[in-house]
């Protein structure tokens, strides 16, 4: 990422290279504590190894295991592949929620009915049975994909419609552009309809059409813990609030940038207590 910058020179650049220190020395911090703690501690005893346990333990053939600077460039891709991203892919879900009443309806329909059983706590299999909650998570995803576009570098020369393109050349997949393209989704491609997602409907679907987490050899890691923390949060939200634009809203333009963010000022939502 910051070899990717022009210039320390300018005061955006002396701004991206301070801000990039200060992440790294807080990452730094926390990752020396680790290392002490492992140290000092047996890591064996805990019950489960985190992450951040694994790279400090891992060690190559030869017994080498990886410098703090590797570490923290791992930290740095899950810091930033995992956070930003599901923030973008819950902000966007609250806001379809709150634009879409009917389905908010349903979709707590379904919430409360798991959620008044166990009194408000969800358990791990409770999660598979959020059944609309997952279809309108993917519609969402569908037509605000938090990650709008991907890249690669082709290793070989490939002939796409005709045209040849050379090794070596940077494609950028447009995953915003694949999600709204009717001769994929048909003429309905801009309406917002969760119901597209059910499995009956899916079965003929080709499914490199719908990548929200990218597909192949180097698709999302983080996938299912994503969508597991996203349907925790927002069932438990509606469950306990409605949604609703206040009427003020102005015209909300989803702005393609790394990750999906929206033109000019934030979305604002109102949340209403359930009685
Ligand atoms: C809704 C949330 C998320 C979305 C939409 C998302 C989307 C993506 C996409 C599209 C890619 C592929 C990038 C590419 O092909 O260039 C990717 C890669 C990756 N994601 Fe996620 N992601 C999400 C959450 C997470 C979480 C929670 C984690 C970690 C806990 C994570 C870790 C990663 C990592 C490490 C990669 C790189 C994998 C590799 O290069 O082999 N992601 N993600």
């Amino acid at each position: 990422m910051e070899q990717e910058m022009e210039s320390k020179h300018t005061s955006d650049g002396a701004e991206f290279y301070q801000l990039c220190d200060y992440v790294h020395r807080e990452a730094d911090c926390i990752i020396n504590r680790r290392k002490k703690e492992l140290l000092t501690g047996n890591p064996l005893k805990k019950k489960h190894l985190d992450f951040l346990d694994i790279l400090l333990m891992a060690k190559d053939e030869n017994g080498i295991g990886l410098t703090t600077k590797e570490i923290r460039a791992e930290v740095d891709t899950f810091m930033l592949a995992g956070h930003d991203t599901t923030g973008a892919a819950i902000s966007w879900t609250m806001y379809a929620l709150a634009k879409y009443p009917e389905y908010q309806e349903k979709v707590r329909n379904e919430v409360d009915a798991i959620l008044e059983d166990t009194g408000g706590a969800l358990e791990w299999e409770d999660l598979s049975k959020l059944q609309l909650l997952t279809l309108f998570m993917k519609e969402t995803m569908r037509l605000y994909a938090p990650v709008p576009f991907i890249s690669r570098c082709l290793d070989d020369d490939v002939v796409i419609d005709g045209k040849k393109v050379l090794a070596g050349v940077n494609v950028r997949l447009c995953i915003w552009a694949m999600h709204r393209h009717p001769d994929i989704w048909g003429e309905d491609v801009e309406e917002f309809k969760p119901e597209r997602f059910h499995p009956d409907k899916m079965k003929d679907f080709d499914s490199f059409g719908y990548i929200p987490f990218s597909a192949g050899p180097r698709n999302c890691i983080g996938q299912n813990f994503a969508l597991a923390e996203e349907k925790v949060l927002l069932a438990r939200l509606l469950h306990k609030y409605e949604l609703s634009l206040p009427d003020d809203t102005p015209e909300i333009i989803p702005s393609v940038r790394l990750v999906l963010k929206v033109e000019g000022d934030d979305i604002k939502l109102r949340l209403r207590i359930r009685k």
